[in-house]
């Protein structure tokens, strides 16, 4: 799969995303002979890049980032292709420079008028933007494909969501649209679905008889960083929830599609959405909590209250929990515990499916005593693989039962690397092949879901907190104690 003769003009090329990410897998396509020979990459951005030339900046983000190893001629041909038009969006002067930039790499480095537009910019800008590509011709396909692609956040609620949704989709049409949920993109995620569908051992069993309930974590050690501005404005529920984990949960809940094509992916998918809702009782239910200072990693950290750039009332929350139920036969009586936090006590993202007791045990209660439930660990990062928890006997005179764990390592089994998730969704952009990526449906089903969650957060006027490096508030606890479970430690 090598794409196709094309520009990528990158709007926001000087900020966070674009250098820790998106410029570094380009490079690595390019290192991988993934990019075809007339490729460019055109940076619009509002400001010049603090001081350092473009081309400084561009060069030192492939090398910081770059997975693949550092080759001059490689670099020597992309950068052959990469300019920059400085300017603001809504300047007509800029984006006449944009469309003769376009023009010239057409002619010199042969894209055969193959242009996608990639959107890293806050999401209040996209209007203008698309406007903009629209009043200067650059949407026509006449002389070849043009594609526009979004990053999250779409929106912050199911209203701007649709709003922004509005804004694009009388420019370009449906299928041109990538919305990036990066997630999608890692290996790991992608084979949720190979684990059920491929095999016959899952599917059985994947239903209200057997499942008990599902835990998705995913928990960063990491703090906001230099995010500040934008964390501040968003909360760990609108930053995470509800894109990668409500897509977790609907690739984890979903019917088998009839083929793995995009319109298939999204009708099975949007099912589970559109019968998902948090459970009842938002209070019961729900917890959010914001870290104080603590030991992450063994060094000192401090809190989110004096983290740079925070005020010292707000209330967002660095952590969030919510119970969702799906209202369908197969679900029905089987919660989906959703976690995300920032400053959890180690970087881990997994799916666990934690199945029913058996119904009978012929052991002696004392013999039982350390049996847990069977729980089938999908280990989306960082140690990818799969762990199944089963109950074994002690080896010994007596018959004495106790969990053990087996193991399926990524590490282990596959001599193959795993690319970048902004590698395998960029040059899905490029071929032009959607599965990966959440249609409009998906996005407003999954504010649906989480928009009273947040209206019943903002009315309180106070939040929980816990220590930087712990599992979260007591709250969380509390909540599935309520249930008669608990989150695993993972
Ligand atoms: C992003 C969030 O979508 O995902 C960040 O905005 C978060 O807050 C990041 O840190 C985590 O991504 P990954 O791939 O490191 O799990």
């Amino acid at each position: 799969r090598i794409a196709g003769p094309c520009s990528i003009v990158l709007f926001g090329i000087t900020g966070d995303l674009a250098r820790k990410k998106l410029i570094p897998a380009i490079y690595d396509l390019a290192n991988r002979g993934l990019l075809p020979p007339g490729f460019a990459l055109v940076g619009f951005a509002r400001e010049d890049p603090g001081g350092r030339s473009f081309d400084d900046l561009v060069e030192q983000a492939a090398r910081d980032g770059a997975r693949t190893p550092w080759r001059e001629t490689v670099w020597r041909r992309l950068s052959a292709g990469i300019r920059f038009v400085p300017g603001d969006f809504d300047d007509d002067a800029a984006w006449h420079r944009l469309t003769a930039t376009l023009a010239e790499l057409d002619r010199t480095q042969g894209t055969g008028g193959n242009h996608a537009f990639y959107l890293s910019i806050p999401p209040g800008l996209f209007p203008v933007v698309v406007d903009q590509i629209q009043r200067h011709g650059l949407a026509s396909e006449d002389e070849g494909w043009r594609r526009v692609v979004i990053e999250k956040p779409f929106g912050h609620d199911l209203a701007s969501a649709r709003a922004l949704n509005a804004a694009v989709e009388p420019v370009f049409d449906r299928h041109n649209v990538f919305r990036i949920d990066h997630y999608l993109g890692k290996e790991t995620v992608q084979n949720i679905l190979a684990f059920r569908f491929a095999n016959q051992l899952f599917e059985p069993m994947w239903n209200s008889h057997y499942v008990d309930h599902v835990q998705i974590t995913m928990a960063e050690d990491i703090g906001i960083g230099t995010r500040a501005g934008y964390y501040d404005q968003i909360g760990a529920a609108r930053d995470v929830i509800q894109n990668h984990l409500l897509q977790l949960m609907a690739l984890v809940a979903m019917e088998e599609p009839v083929s793995f094509n995009a319109e298939s992916l999204r009708i099975e998918k949007q099912k589970i959405l559109a019968n998902a809702r948090p459970a009842p009782r938002l209070d019961l239910h729900t917890a959010r909590g914001q870290y104080v200072g603590g030991w992450a990693g063994g060094t000192q950290v401090r809190g989110y209250l004096q983290e740079e750039g925070i005020a010292s009332t707000s209330t967002t929350e660095t952590y969030a929990a919510v119970r969702i139920d799906v209202a369908t036969r197969r679900w029905a009586g089987v919660p989906f515990y959703l976690r995300a936090g920032k400053r959890l006590g180690r970087r881990v993202t997994e799916v666990a499916v934690v199945f029913k007791r058996a119904p009978h045990q012929p052991f002696s209660s004392h013999d039982v005593e350390e049996l847990g439930q069977n729980v089938v660990v999908m280990r989306i990062q960082p140690d990818e693989g799969l762990t199944l928890r089963l109950g074994s006997k002690v080896p010994g005179s007596a018959m004495e039962i106790r969990d053990v764990s087996m193991d399926f390592a990524y590490g282990g089994a596959f001599v193959e690397s795993s690319p970048e998730a902004y590698e395998r969704l960029i040059l899905d952009v490029l071929l032009g092949d959607p599965p990966l990526f959440p249609q409009v449906e998906e996005v407003e089903l999954s504010w649906k879901i989480l928009d009273p969650v947040i209206a019943h957060w903002t009315k309180q006027k106070t939040i929980d907190t816990y220590t930087a490096g712990t599992w979260g508030p007591a709250s969380a606890d509390a909540m599935l104690r309520r249930d008669g479970r608990s989150w695993r430690r993972p």
